[in-house]
């Protein structure tokens, strides 16, 4: 089943086009990753599904109710930390369940728990290292009600080991809970280990270039990355993106 659907978007900032003619769509509890330049208008992409502004073309759907230019039907993790410094993590990360008035202390206490968060419950977000704030925002993604996840390259800012720690995260976690998700990057292999389809964007103004479906079984293991194959997929994506660069 389709959970999202864009349709025929396109977006200006003043006479600049930013994005054109871009549809994809994300199925029920699929994993979906966008890889484009910098600059491309990922975040914008992302901003337009949120409903910050309205395209001037296009359509935005959600379990086949229209969304464009709607506030509040997604959960979005945006590109930087976003938690409120004011608030201890357990506030935070019960933030998005409190403003759809489903406050759950429980499942919040083990999620936390099971990020390795536990005992951080009434700590502030200055307390925590970049990794540890990126669990927090993204428990809060899971803990809110909406049923699509929109994460803006989530693990940018830490080093290679975390980044691959909270991959594995993630991914145990996702696989339990299988939500649908939608994920920018700019990492191949952090795209290829998580996804079950990556989408390319072409260089501004975006629109979808190609759109590859990932083979690898799941659940997966840190050990795929060192195939053959996983190699292959490597090569094939970074010549798909070269061509823009
Ligand atoms: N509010 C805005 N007003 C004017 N221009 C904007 C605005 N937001 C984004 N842009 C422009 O749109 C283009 C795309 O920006 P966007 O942040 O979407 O790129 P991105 O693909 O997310 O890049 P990165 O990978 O570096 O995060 C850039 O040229 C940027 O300057
Ligand atoms: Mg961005």
């Amino acid at each position: 089943m389709t959970k999202l659907s864009i349709e025929r978007l396109s977006k200006s900032f003043g006479s600049e086009s930013i994005i054109d003619n871009l549809s994809l769509h994300v199925n029920e509890a699929e994993f979906v990753s966008i890889l484009g330049p910098s600059g491309s208008g990922k975040s914008t992409l992302f901003h337009l599904i949120g409903g910050l502004y309205p395209p001037e073309k296009g359509e935005i759907y959600l379990d086949e109710q229209r969304i464009t230019g709607k506030r509040g039907a997604i959960s979005y993790m945006p590109q930087s930390s976003s938690l409120l410094p004011w608030r201890t993590i357990l506030d935070n990360v019960l933030l998005g369940a409190e403003i759809a008035g489903k406050r759950d202390m429980e499942t919040a206490r083990g999620m936390l728990n099971k990020a390795g968060l536990g005992g951080y419950e009434a700590a502030y977000p200055s307390q925590l290292s970049g990794g540890m704030k990126q669990r927090a925002s993204f428990i809060r993604s899971l803990l809110s009600p909406q049923s699509l996840i929109c994460l803006d390259e989530p693990f940018s800012a830490l080093d290679e080991f975390t980044r691959l720690e909270m991959q594995k995260w993630l991914l145990s976690i996702w696989e339990h809970y299988k939500r649908s998700i939608l994920f920018v990057t700019h990492n191949i292999e952090e795209a290829l280990f998580l996804s079950d389809r990556i989408i390319v964007l072409s260089n501004k103004p975006a629109h979808v270039q190609r759109e590859f479906t990932i083979p690898f079984t799941r659940p997966r293991e840190e050990s795929l990355m060192l195939t053959q194959e996983f190699l292959e997929w490597k090569k094939t994506i970074y010549n798909e993106l070269r061509e823009f660069s």
